[in-house]
Formats: C-alpha cells, sequence, structure tokens
C-alpha cells in the first residue's frame, strides 16, 4: 500500500507532557539557574515581567567549537561561572548563532541585585578573560548597565524561559562583537558601556576607547576599558567629585584638628566616620585627603570590598602596597602588616584611609587597634556604614580609648538647597520642591541629587534661564523613579 495524498487534515493534538521520574528531575534541575530554582521552590511560578536595572554580560567564546574535547570545555566552563558566582553573577542562556558560542550573564537578577552591580559585573569580565587566557582561551566580552525587559518567554505550561531583552542587553551583544575584532589581534577584551563606567568609576579604573559605531545604533558609542587592579589604591570620591563640599563645618574642622595633632604634635587616632550609604563619607574623607596632601605627612589609604569581606586583611593589602612603592605580596598576616606601618611612620606622619570599612573583616579591624596602640605618628581616618552585625573585634575598637566617632546625619536645608543649584545649574529653585527633595530624601546628598535626576528626566522639573520650575502643580507626581543607585526603590511623591 502507498500513500498518494492526504484526503482531508489530521486533527491537531497537544503533545503529551513526559512525565519525569525524580531521578531524572533532580539531574535536569542542575541546567536551572539558581534564581529560578528558589522561585519555583517558593511556589512563585507567576514571573514578574520588570523592567529591572541590570548589568549584562555578552562573553564571546571562540574556542567552545564541536571538536573541543569535553575537558576542555569543561574547564572553560568552570572557569566562567566561577568568575560570575564569585561576584554573584547569573548566567543567563549559553547559545551559537552568527556571533558564533556566547554566553549570556546578568548581575542584578532576582534574588541576587546588589547596589553595585556594575562594578561587580565588570570585575567579573576582567576575572573571566583573565582566567580563560591562564588555561588557553581567548574571549572578548561586552558589558553594559541600564534598564532592560527581564521577565519569562514562553508558554506558561510549557517551554518558557527566563530572559532579558532591551537595548541594553542589545548594546552589550555589539560591543562583544566590536571587542572580538580587536581581541583576534590584541588578545582578550572588556568593552563596557557609558553606564557601566560611571556607576563603577569610584570602584575600577577604567581607560578611554575610541568612539565606535555600532550596527543598529544611530549615534557613535563611547567605550571604555575596565583595567585590573595593580594593588594601587582604588580611585577615591576626590576624583569623582564635581561639586565643592557643601555644609560640614563642624566634621570638616574635628578633622583637621586631628590633621595637626598628628603633624605637629605626632599624636594620631582612630576617627570612625559612621552613616548611612550616600551621606557623604567619602566626599568629607576626599575634602581630608585635598588639604592634607603636603609634603612631610603620608597618606595610604585602602577599602573594603563586599566581596572580599571574608578575606582576611583584603583592605590592608593595597596599604601595604602603597607603603612599599606599589609592589604588592600576596596574603600578608599582621606582624608583617605591622612592620610595614612601623618602618612608614618612622620617616614621617602616616594617615591611613579605609572607605567602606562596614566590610572589613575583624582581623583587620583588630589589625587597627593593634596599630593605634603601638604605632606613632599615625592616624586613621575610617568611614563606614552603620553595621548590622558589629564583631568583638569591632566593638573592641569602637569603645577604645584613642577611639573618636564622628556620626554624620543628612544636610542642612539650605545646604541641600545649594547642592541642587549647584547640580541644576541655576540660580533659583522653588521652595517646594526643595521641601519635598529634603523630606523624601531627609538631607541625603545622593539620594536628593537622584531626585532631581528623576524628576528632571520625566520632565517634571523644567530649566529655563536661570531658575529651574516644577511642571502643572507644584508637587512632583507618583510613580517616579531616581535614575540610578537607588532604582530599585519606588519613590512616591505624597499627593
Ligand atoms: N557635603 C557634600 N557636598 C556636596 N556633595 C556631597 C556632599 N556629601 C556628599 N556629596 C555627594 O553625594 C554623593 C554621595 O556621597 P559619598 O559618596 O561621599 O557617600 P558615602 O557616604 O561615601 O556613601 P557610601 O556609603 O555608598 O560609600 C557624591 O556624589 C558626593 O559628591
Ligand atoms: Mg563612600
Amino acid at each position: 500500500m502507498r500513500l498518494d495524498a492526504l484526503l482531508d487534515l489530521l486533527p491537531l493534538r497537544p503533545l503529551e507532557t513526559a512525565a519525569l521520574p525524580p531521578t531524572m528531575q533532580a539531574l535536569l534541575r542542575a541546567y536551572v539557574p539558581q534564581a529560578i530554582t528558589g522561585r519555583i521552590a517558593g511556589g512563585q511560578t507567576d514571573w514578574i515581567a520588570e523592567q529591572r536595572r541590570v548589568t549584562v554580560l555578552f562573553i564571546n567564546l571562540p574556542d567552545l567549537r564541536a571538536d573541543l574535547p569535553i575537558e576542555r570545555a569543561q574547564q572553560l566552563m568552570q572557569a566562567i561561572q566561577s568568575s560570575l558566582y564569585r561576584y554573584e553573577g547569573s548566567i543567563s542562556r549559553l547559545g551559537t548563532d552568527a556571533k558564533g558560542p556566547t554566553m549570556m550573564a546578568a548581575f542584578g537578577l532576582p534574588p541576587l541585585a546588589h547596589e553595585d552591580d556594575a562594578t561587580r559585573g565588570a570585575a567579573a569580565a576582567l576575572l573571566i578573560s583573565e582566567r580563560l587566557a591562564e588555561i588557553g582561551f581567548t574571549t572578548a566580552i561586552g558589558v553594559t548597565s541600564g534598564l532592560a525587559f527581564c521577565g519569562s518567554v514562553g508558554s506558561a505550561t510549557r517551554r518558557r524561559e527566563y530572559s532579558m531583552m532591551g537595548p541594553t542587553v542589545n548594546l552589550a551583544a555589539r560591543l562583544m562583537q566590536a571587542a572580538a575584532q580587536l581581541a583576534r589581534d590584541d588578545g582578550p577584551q572588556v568593552f563596557c558601556d557609558a553606564a557601566t563606567r560611571q556607576a563603577a568609576n569610584g570602584n575600577l579604573r577604567f581607560r578611554d576607547h575610541a568612539p565606535l559605531y555600532l550596527k543598529g545604533f544611530a549615534s557613535s558609542t563611547v567605550v571604555f576599558q575596565p583595567l585590573q587592579q595593580q594593588g594601587d589604591a582604588p580611585p577615591t570620591a576626590s576624583e569623582n567629585a564635581e561639586l565643592p563640599l557643601l555644609g560640614r563645618e563642624r566634621e570638616r574642622s574635628f578633622l583637621l584638628r586631628e590633621l595637626a595633632k598628628l603633624t605637629d604634635h605626632g599624636s594620631g587616632a582612630v576617627v570612625l566616620i559612621e552613616g548611612e550609604a550616600g551621606i557623604g563619607k567619602s566626599r568629607l574623607l576626599a575634602d581630608l585627603v585635598a588639604r592634607a596632601d603636603r609634603p612631610g605627612l603620608h597618606i595610604v589609604s585602602g577599602s573594603g570590598s563586599p566581596v572580599e569581606r571574608a578575606t582576611p586583611y583584603f583592605a590592608w593589602s593595597a596599604i601595604a602596597a602603597q607603603l612599599r612603592d606599589g609592589s604588592a605580596r600576596p596574603a600578608e598576616g599582621r606582624q608583617p602588616l605591622l612592620r610595614a606601618l612601623q618602618t612608614a611612620a618612622a620617616q614621617e606622619p602616616l594617615l591611613v584611609i579605609f572607605e567602606d570599612a562596614q566590610w572589613l573583616d575583624s582581623a583587620s579591624w583588630s589589625l587597627i587597634l593593634a596599630a593605634s596602640q603601638l604605632i606613632q605618628p599615625l592616624l586613621f581616618c575610617i568611614a563606614l556604614r552603620p553595621l548590622a552585625d558589629p564583631s568583638n573585634d569591632f566593638q573592641a575598637l569602637r569603645y577604645a580609648p584613642g577611639t573618636r566617632y564622628v556620626r554624620l546625619e543628612g544636610l542642612t536645608i539650605d545646604a541641600i538647597a545649594e547642592l541642587m543649584r549647584l547640580s541644576l545649574g541655576v540660580r533659583t529653585i522653588p521652595t517646594s520642591l526643595v521641601d519635598t527633595i529634603v523630606l523624601q530624601a531627609q538631607g541625603n546628598p545622593l539620594f536628593s541629587s537622584e531626585l532631581v535626576a528623576a524628576m528632571r528626566d520625566s520632565g517634571i522639573l523644567r530649566i529655563s534661564g536661570d531658575s529651574a520650575y516644577l511642571v502643572g502643580d507644584d508637587t512632583p507626581k507618583p510613580g517616579v523613579r531616581a535614575s540610578k543607585t537607588i532604582c530599585s526603590c519606588p519613590i512616591h511623591y505624597a499627593a
């Protein structure tokens, strides 16, 4: 019997879902990102489709070909996975298309969002290219930051995936392609967009790359390349501070007095400057460094890192490298660090700055206390956010007799008004605007600036000549989201 033609269409039947035996389920689960399994385990299968602020990595993997031995492919994947997970990023997809074998990864996907995701993304990209080069693979990575549509795509009951879409994602892919062209001759490359550089600039150093014309983008795109940390000090807020320091007269003169005691009388102290995120700790320290930068005083600085909070003496290692003129040594212990401080302080008074000390490990706190008791002339100025769970070593330092404590509160109304005028480049602003910002941001300069920027971006706030004014009524509309750092908290204004 032979089939010549079909007289009628066969009725369509939905495919049956294969019943998965439990052992197979457990095996397949290993292929689903942790962020997704966590939500499924919590019974949350209705995915929130949302615009999220994310940092996206497109990783080009030209060596991941079909003929690559499986052991080498495993090595490559492990190097990428461990680098991403170190910074708490997620792998989104591995696929191949016209761009070649490519992995998409992201920072800021639920449940692992951090305020410093742009820094984490750029640092992870550097680590991936370094680790892959060590094991003989080449790579090129595009890193972008911004809003992206994040949500599930596909059928509600069958195959679906959690995906990211939008211009931020497209730009990362284009940057990766541009980086891949350069990588063919010059080795591994990481290209970042302006938003990533801007968000990570206080923590990483970047080199400008010539602007590029990328497919799908009407105008040229500015491109930056993150640089490996060389054990030198991270850039301080002073390098980023465009506006003058406003207010803070009391804290400023207190710090200058401590500095004078160090330089004139050789007597040091430990000054703890505590305050919430964005309140102005780094800005105050930058002002101190600018004023203290003179011959006869040696200034060194280090910074805690959320990623390295369990690494003993992490912030101290940058300080030790500066004390030894840039020569970093791996994993130094307490005694060598004390000796390095002793040698430096014997030559000239020493000012040691710690930034982001909320992420110091307890051995580092203990070393600060020991150094302050053993070594002179030595002044520590330490900026930290309030600690949720202070260690005993921190408490010992906090209540030691030589410790001075400065609590930074919000700026005054006058200072916030001036901050707004300067950041908008105007001479007058409505009082109602100042009142609203002070009410919402409680004098926090970072949140104030971000609120003003958000209101400007959304058209509520306009500028005419040297005045700023509010459009429509004089109260901001609900639903405005601040642009960068505080994007994850929706801001609702009083109606
Ligand atoms: N007194 C001030 N005058 C002008 N600008 C300020 C002042 N204080 C802070 N700023 C600005 O506000 C922003 C946040 O300040 P800063 O980075 O110093 O906060 P921080 O307390 O160090 O925050 P974090 O805990 O996140 O490190 C910066 O852009 C800074 O320049
Ligand atoms: Mg700071």
